[in-house]
C-alpha cells in the first residue's frame, strides 16, 4: 500500500490539491524530486514555511519512533475532517500531520494534565515571553538552581510554562511526576549539556499550534465532539506489560484497567458513528482482547521507563484502527 507519508504520494496529493498538472511529476519514480517539489509547494503556495517542528517537550511515551507506522496507517484515508488528539502529551503526531499539511479542517488537542496544557497555550500565544524566561533558566542552570526552581511555582503563566520546560529538559528522563500535594518531585537528571532553550523549535511549535484548540480535559469529552469523517488519535498511558513496567502515573489517579476499558468503549462508539479512530497501546492480552473487532498492527519501539534496566529495550506496540 502506498503511503501518504511517502514523499512521492504526499507530493502527488499536494500537486493535485494546488492544481499542478501531472506533467511536472517527471519521472514517477523520482521520489526525492517529488519530495522537494512538495516542500516547495507547501512553502510558496501555502505560505506554510515547514520549519524544524518537533515536540518541544521530552514526554514519556513520545511517538517520534512510531511515526512512520502511524502515518502509514493514516495514509489509508483519502482525507479527514477535524483532527482530535485527547492524550496529546508531547504531540509528535500532531506536528507531523501539520508539517504534511493534513490539518486544513482544524485540530483539537487536549490532555488531563493542566500544567502541560497551560504550557501549550503559552507556547501558542506568548512564545517570546516564554523564551525570555527560559533563557534565564538556561543561563543559571546548575544542581542548586534546579532544586530552587523545582520548589517554587511562579505567578505568571509564561513563567510557569518556562519552568515546566526547564524542569522537563533537565530532570531525570524527562519524567513528569508529582507527589500527593501536586508538587513536582523528579530529581535532576544526568546531562552534561542539556538543550534547555531551543528557540527555533519553540517558535516553530508556536506557529504549528497557532490555529489549534487546546484545553485540559479527560478523554471522554471527544464522544460529544467528533463527527463522521473526523480523525481521532488516542495515545493513552500504556497498559503495563509487566509489574515492573508500569508507568501509568502521568496524573493523579493513574490510568488503570477500568480506564482502558472505558477508552475502548469510547473508541467503539466513535467507530460506529463513522469517525476514523486510531489508537496506540502496548501489545498485551487485555489490549488485544478489548479491541479484537478492529484492525491491529504491530511495531517495535524502544522504551526506557522500566524501573529495571535489564527490562528496558524494544517492546511490541500495537496500532488499532477502524480503517
Ligand atoms: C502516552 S502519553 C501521550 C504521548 C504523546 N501522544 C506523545 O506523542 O508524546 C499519555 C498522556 O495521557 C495523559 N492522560 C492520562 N490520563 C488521561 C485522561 N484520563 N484523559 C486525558 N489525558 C490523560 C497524560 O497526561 C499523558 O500526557
Amino acid at each position: 500500500m502506498a503511503s501518504a507519508w511517502n514523499p512521492c504520494v504526499l507530493g502527488k496529493r499536494l500537486f493535485k490539491k494546488h492544481g499542478i498538472v501531472p506533467s511536472v511529476y517527471g519521472n514517477g519514480g523520482n521520489i526525492r524530486g517529488l519530495a522537494d517539489m512538495a516542500s516547495i509547494i507547501l512553502r510558496s503556495v501555502n505560505n506554510h514555511p515547514q520549519p524544524e517542528v518537533k515536540p518541544f517537550l521530552k514526554w514519556v511515551g513520545g511517538k517520534r519512533q512510531s511515526l512512520p507506522h502511524l502515518m502509514n496507517i493514516i495514509s489509508h484515508i483519502d482525507s479527514f475532517g477535524r483532527y482530535y488528539e485527547p492524550f496529546v502529551g508531547g504531540g509528535a503526531l500532531y506536528y507531523e500531520l501539520w508539517k504534511g499539511d493534513f490539518l486544513a479542517s482544524g485540530a483539537t488537542l487536549t490532555d488531563i494534565n493542566e500544567k502541560l496544557i497551560e504550557c501549550y497555550i503559552q507556547i501558542r500565544d506568548n512564545v517570546e515571553n516564554v523564551i525570555s524566561q527560559l533563557l534565564k533558566h538556561a543561563n543559571n542552570h546548575n544542581n542548586t538552581y534546579y532544586y530552587s526552581v523545582r520548589c517554587k511555582i511562579p505567578r505568571s503563566p509564561e513563567a510557569r510554562a518556562a519552568r515546566l520546560i526547564y524542569l522537563n529538559k533537565t530532570c531525570y528522563n524527562g519524567l513528569f511526576r508529582e507527589n500527593s500535594r501536586g508538587e513536582f518531585n523528579v530529581p535532576l537528571g544526568r546531562y552534561t549539556n542539556p538543550c534547555i532553550c531551543d528557540i527555533t523549535t519553540l517558535r516553530a511549535c508556536s506557529l504549528a499550534l497557532s490555529s489549534a484548540h487546546i484545553s485540559a480535559k479527560s478523554f471522554e469529552y471527544v464522544v460529544e465532539m467528533a463527527q463522521p469523517g473526523d480523525l481521532v488519535y488516542f495515545d493513552p498511558p500504556y497498559q503495563p506489560t509487566s509489574r515492573t513496567a508500569s508507568f501509568t502515573s502521568y496524573s493523579k489517579g493513574g490510568f488503570n484497567e477500568n480506564c482502558q476499558r472505558k477508552l475502548a468503549e469510547v473508541f467503539s462508539t466513535l467507530a460506529l458513528r463513522g469517525v476514523y479512530v486510531l489508537l496506540s497501546n502496548s501489545d498485551t492480552p487485555l489490549v488485544n482482547n478489548i479491541y479484537q473487532s478492529f484492525r491491529i498492527s504491530r511495531t517495535l519501539a524502544r522504551r526506557n521507563i522500566n524501573s529495571r534496566c535489564d527490562l528496558r529495550g524494544n517492546t511490541s506496540e500495537v496500532a488499532i484502527s477502524n480503517f
